[in-house]
């Protein structure tokens, strides 16, 4: 992981894989068909992917959940989260929760697929066991974990999982997960770190919404701004990073990908 102070993402791989939507819609639509499709292709019989919470990944859990619901390839796919508010499972602020409600209940899945972040748990504990279970169950690559794909989201200040500027540091760490604050509620969370996100095997961002206009176009443009954005610092090593935004989003992107047909 380069160190943060001279740290430039890799642009021009964003632009290989940037798509553009019309509508959050469309994005959920093709994600969800390029999710069962690279599941498809997998190779192995296990697929782990890890999931974001946030608004943003619900529209897809109720696509996949209408036009997937009676796949078989679910039996392949294991559940993984990029972070948890600390919050009972019951409580609507837990990621497990939502996807357990717009998702998980209406496919046919094995439980034994579904790890979650305990929430209901001390943080400091849920962080270790669970990068202790992450590190049991996924094969490595580089001396760390290599999830198959992670699903990000990207808040308006650029952080993503829950890393947020204030907390930069998560991004360098050694751990796999580490607990967070959110920096308004003070919220703990526990969260992948930088270094784990970037030894994915993929990573799509889905951002969407004029909020993320800005913090979207300064990674896009590379300035140095960007260098404060958790997110600009997400860079699969040797992964492939794919960004699936819809218009408002992309409102100042000065060009469009040529990649993207969207
Ligand atoms: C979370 C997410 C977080 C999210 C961003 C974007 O637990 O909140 O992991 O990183 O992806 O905040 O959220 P929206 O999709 O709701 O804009």
């Amino acid at each position: 992981m380069q160190a943060i102070a001279n740290y430039k993402p890799n642009y021009k791989q964003m632009k290989n894989n940037y798509h553009i939507f019309k509508t959050p819609d469309e994005l959920a639509n093709k994600m969800a068909f390029q999710l069962m499709d690279w599941v498809y292709n997998h190779d192995e019989n296990i697929y782990h992917l890890a999931i974001s919470g946030g608004k943003t990944p619900e529209l897809l859990f109720m696509t996949l959940a209408s036009k997937y619901s009676s796949s078989t390839l679910w039996e392949k796919v294991h559940f993984w989260w990029v972070d948890e508010r600390m919050v009972p499972a019951t409580d609507p602020e837990s990621n497990f929760g939502n996807a357990q409600k717009t998702l998980f209940s209406k496919i046919s899945i094995p439980e034994k697929n579904i790890h979650r972040i305990k929430g209901e748990n001390d943080p400091k504990q849920e962080a270790l066991s669970y990068s202790t279970q992450i590190q049991k169950e996924i094969s490595q690559a580089n001396g760390w974990p290599s999830f198959d794909l992670i699903l990000l989201g990207m808040g308006n200040d650029g952080h993503t999982a829950s890393i947020f500027p204030d907390q930069l540091e998560l991004l360098d760490s050694d751990q796999v997960c580490e607990v967070a604050n959110h920096p308004s509620t003070a919220q703990k969370r526990v969260t992948l770190t930088g270094k784990a996100i970037n030894n994915a095997q993929k990573v799509c961002f889905l951002v969407t919404g004029f909020g993320k206009a800005v913090p979207l176009s300064e990674i896009w443009i590379n300035t140095e701004k960007a260098n404060l954005l958790p997110a600009a610092h997400i860079n699969p090593n040797g992964g492939e990073l794919y960004w699936y935004v819809d218009k408002p989003a992309a409102q100042f992107l000065k060009e469009r990908n040529p990649g993207s047909s969207e």
